[in-house]
C-alpha cells in the first residue's frame, strides 16, 4: 500500500482521531493494552532487511496469533470504531498514536508524532519480540536488530509502569507497581528495592538491574527528588529572624520522562521516514 498523503485534511483527521482516543482510552483505562499494541507492532523491525516495523501488520489474524501478542485483539478492536470514524488514517498512523495518546492521559511526557506510516499485511515471521524468560545479552539482541541502544532498552522499559501480566495471556501474572493506570518512574523505584511486595519483576526487568551498564540508567531514572531544607533561627537583642534554605532537583521524573520520550519517537518510527 502506497504512503498517505499528509496533507491539511490528514492531519485534520489525526487530530480528531487523537480526541477520541483521550476518550476512548480514559473512559475504558485501557492505556495499558494500547501502549502494548504500538510496541508490539514497531518492535518487529528488523534494521538489515528494513522488514517489520510500525506498519499495522499486526492485525492480521497470522501475527495476532504469534504467541507474544496474544490478548491484543482486545486493542484492535478497541482501535476500530476510530478508523471507522477517521477511515483516512492508516492503522499504522492510528496504532502508534494510539501509544502516545496512552502515555500522555497516564501522565507521562508527550511524545512527538508525525503521521504518514504505510500499511503493510506482510507479516515477519514468529519470534522477533524479546522473550521475559532471558536475560541481558537476548535484551541487546533484539532490541540492537531493530537500531535501539542500551539506553534505549531501559527507557523503554519503563512503560512497564502501566499495566499488568495475565497469566492466560504470558503466563505471569501482576502488575509491576502499585499505581499501573500512572505514568510515572516507579517501575525503576521499585526495581532497585531488595524485595517489592507483590509487585511483578519478569527476569528481562531483572536483567536491567544486573547488567551494569544498564543499571547505569536505572538509577537515574528511579531517582526521587531530595529536597533538603534547613531553618536557621538566629536571635540575639536586637534581631531576630529565620532563614528558610531548601535545595533539590528540579523534578524527579525529569531525566526518565526525556528519555522516554526521545526512545518512543525512535520506536514509532522504526523503518519510516516522515514525509
Ligand atoms: C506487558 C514483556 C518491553 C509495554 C508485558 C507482559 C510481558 C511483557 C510478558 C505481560 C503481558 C500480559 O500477560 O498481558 C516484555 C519484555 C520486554 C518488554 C520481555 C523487553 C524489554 C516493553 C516495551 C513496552 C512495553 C518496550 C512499551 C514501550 C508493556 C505494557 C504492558 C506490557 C504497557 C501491560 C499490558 C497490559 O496491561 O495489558 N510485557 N515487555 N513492554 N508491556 Fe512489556
Amino acid at each position: 500500500m502506497a504512503a498517505p498523503v499528509v496533507d491539511a485534511e490528514y492531519l485534520k483527521e489525526i487530530d480528531k482521531a487523537r480526541r477520541d482516543l483521550r476518550a476512548l482510552i480514559s473512559s475504558k483505562n485501557c492505556a495499558p493494552i494500547m501502549l502494548r499494541l504500538a510496541w508490539h507492532d514497531a518492535g518487529t523491525y528488523d534494521a538489515k532487511s528494513r522488514t517489520g516495523g510500525p506498519n499495522g501488520s499486526i492485525r492480521n489474524e497470522k501475527e495476532l496469533n504469534h504467541s507474544s501478542n496474544i490478548g491484543l485483539k482486545i486493542a484492535i478492536d478497541l482501535c476500530e470504531p476510530v478508523k471507522a470514524r477517521h477511515p483516512k488514517i492508516t492503522y499504522a498512523d492510528l496504532y502508534q498514536l494510539a501509544g502516545v495518546v496512552a502515555v500522555e492521559v497516564t501522565g507521562g511526557p508527550t511524545i512527538d508524532f508525525v503521521p504518514g506510516r504505510k500499511d503493510l499485511m506482510d507479516s515477519p515471521e514468529e519470534g522477533r519480540l524479546p522473550d521475559a524468560k532471558q536475560g541481558p545479552s537476548h535484551l541487546r539482541e533484539v532490541f540492537y536488530r531493530m537500531g535501539l541502544s542500551d539506553k534505549d532498552i531501559v527507557a523503554l522499559s519503563g512503560a512497564h509502569t502501566l499495566g499488568r501480566a495475565h497469566p492466560e495471556r504470558s503466563g505471569f501474572e501482576g502488575p509491576w507497581t502499585k499505581d499501573p493506570l500512572k505514568f510515572d518512574n516507579s517501575y525503576f523505584v521499585e526495581l532497585l528495592k531488595k524485595k517489592s511486595e507483590e509487585l511483578l519483576k519478569l527476569p528481562t526487568d531483572m536483567a536491567l538491574v544486573e547488567d551494569p551498564e544498564f543499571r547505569r540508567y536505572v538509577e537515574i531514572y528511579a531517582q526521587d527528588c531530595p529536597t533538603f531544607i534547613i531553618f536557621y533561627m538566629h536571635d540575639d537583642a536586637k534581631f531576630q529572624y529565620g532563614l528558610l534554605i531548601s535545595f533539590g532537583m528540579a523534578h524527579d521524573e525529569e531525566a526518565f520522562f526525556a528519555d522516554y520520550a526521545a526512545s518512543h519517537k525512535k520506536l514509532s518510527e522504526l523503518g519510516f521516514t516522515p514525509p
